[in-house]
């Protein structure tokens, strides 16, 4: 079977899960890691980032998504997400709205302890996504900003 995140997914794993390791999350104790694939080839990671004003929060995805846009990066062809349990851990409401607006459709690969991992399309996850303007527009900026 084809892997949805090429020959780089063993790779996609590793990242996420060195980044869990960075995670700071004294207030759950869970612990999340997660890594993007750019479309240069690139991956940026990030574990979760907690605050004692809880809402102030960054979850693993978000943290990796965003790393990767502020040095310059706006084309990805997939995220990696794990906690480091037998479960699959699966991207929360906020981190879905992000991805859209940030990646669009990419594969989420979700992965366990075991590194088994369960791939499927954000837009499975988050059909009928808020979006303010085109598919089309988002990716007419996101060219822009990579020039
Ligand atoms: N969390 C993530 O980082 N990613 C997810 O997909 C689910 C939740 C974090 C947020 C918070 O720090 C902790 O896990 C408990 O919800």
């Amino acid at each position: 079977m084809k892997r949805k995140g090429g020959d780089r997914t063993s790779e996609l794993l590793r990242a996420a899960n060195k980044s869990r390791k960075h995670s700071y999350a004294p207030y759950s104790n869970h612990r999340v890691g997660a890594a993007v694939l750019t479309a240069s080839g690139k991956i940026y990671s990030s574990g979760n980032v907690e605050n004692c004003c809880y809402a102030l929060t960054i979850c693993a995805e978000r943290g990796a998504l965003y790393h990767a846009v502020a040095v310059g990066e706006h084309h990805f062809k997939a995220l990696a997400v794990t906690n480091g349990s037998g479960e699959f851990v699966v991207p929360c409401g906020v981190c879905r709205q992000v991805i859209w607006e940030l990646a669009g459709d990419i594969p989420i690969m979700m992965f366990n302890r075991s590194g088994r991992t369960r791939t499927v399309p954000l837009s499975v996850l988050y059909p009928l996504a808020y979006k303010k303007k085109s598919k089309r527009r988002l990716m007419k900026h996101r060219m822009k900003k990579s020039t």
